[in-house]
């Protein structure tokens, strides 16, 4: 990038601490600033009395049961976050092949979503549109002989979208990497009567050792054992690549779109950002979270300042809105 401005003088008579010297300067030229309304909570859900349940993988984050969703969703309200997104943990006897349980309109996402949608009808809740949670093999697609097959998955996926929109969920995100998916989903809702629901597509998703923790929290990862997702999720070694899934998504109908993870493709943000002017989410995914946080419990990062510079660099980059498993308590310290 060129600068846009000749840097005519120099040394002694520009001196660029001069703005750095005091908190009101630095606060009157940043360049970026985070607000609650950035934010997007992902939020664990299980079909359990018990109200919060640690997952060891993610310190402070907890899955929650229906009633304890309900009142994050109200936390969240206060605080002013947007947008919850609920991901369910299935209990492992209604895991099966064909995922049937994602179908299941009386499944804990759908009951969790009504129930907050009843109190809290002007927060927004997203769902993933994906079968991971429900497949018994961990995959995000149907399998046949070893393969994740594209379009029996996609035809799937439209229903999984019906139901959760049924239900009352205002964002629909496939994080399934399927070809396809956005374009039948979008059709899908709208023969269905929910023209309104949003579509934040997992645009450019990769393939990433980060999503650790998170398979962990819905008890993906033992199913999924040695497996990994590199025939539907993205090659890190890939940018331009990235450019044209967010393409692809845009032009079947996508509304907003995603990067994911943050912090090692905050490349792939702004060049979305440069080359679409969308509305660009970033996922600060649970390998990321865990990694501050455990380098924070050995004493090695100041959590409180390393986290909110995490999500400084996310903006920096491009993002408009970012997932974080801190998000409340980041919301709580802007306030
Ligand atoms: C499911 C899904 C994953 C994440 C969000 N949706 C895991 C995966 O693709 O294996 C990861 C989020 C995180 O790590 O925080 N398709």
């Amino acid at each position: 990038m060129r600068i846009p401005f000749p840097v005519r003088a120099p040394y002694p008579r520009t001196r660029m601490r001069r703005n750095r010297r005091d908190d009101w300067t630095r606060r009157l030229v940043a360049e970026t600033r985070l607000s609650p309304s950035d934010l997007i909570w992902p939020v664990f859900v299980h079909d359990e009395r018990e109200a919060r349940a640690a997952i060891p993988s993610l310190p402070g984050v907890h899955r929650l049961s229906i009633s304890a969703f309900v009142d994050a969703v109200g936390r969240a309200r206060a605080l002013g976050i947007p947008l919850v997104a609920a991901f369910p943990v299935i209990r492992p006897e209604l895991k099966s092949e064909l995922a049937e349980e994602a179908v299941n309109a009386e499944n804990v996402v759908c009951r969790a979503v009504t129930a907050a949608k009843e109190a809290y009808p002007d927060v927004g809740i997203m769902c993933d549109v994906a079968l991971d949670p429900f497949t018994s093999h961990g995959h995000d697609g149907l399998m046949r002989d070893g393969e994740i097959i594209n379009d029996e998955t996609v035809a799937l996926l439209c229903r999984q979208a019906i139901v959760q929109a049924a239900a009352g969920c205002d964002v629909i995100a496939p994080s399934d990497m399927m070809d396809g998916r956005v374009g039948a989903v979008r059709e899908a809702l709208d023969a269905a009567g929910y023209g309104h629901v949003r579509i934040l597509s997992y645009a450019a998703k990769y393939a990433s050792a980060l999503y650790g923790p998170f398979r962990d929290a819905i008890g993906s990862a033992p199913n999924l054992g040695r497996g990994d997702k590199r025939t539907y999720q993205m090659d890190p070694a890939n940018s331009d690549e990235a450019l044209h899934e967010v393409a692809l998504d845009l032009a079947e109908g996508a509304d907003m779109v995603m990067v994911k993870p943050g912090l090692f493709y905050l490349d792939i943000v702004r060049r979305v950002k440069d080359a679409f002017g969308v509305p660009t989410c970033v996922y600060q995914v649970s390998g990321e979270y865990a990694m501050l946080r455990a380098a924070a419990a050995n004493g090695w990062l100041d959590w409180d300042r390393v986290i909110m510079e995490s999500l400084l660099a996310c903006k920096r980059a491009g993002a408009d809105a970012i997932l974080t498993y801190a998000a409340v308590e980041i919301a709580e310290r802007l306030r």
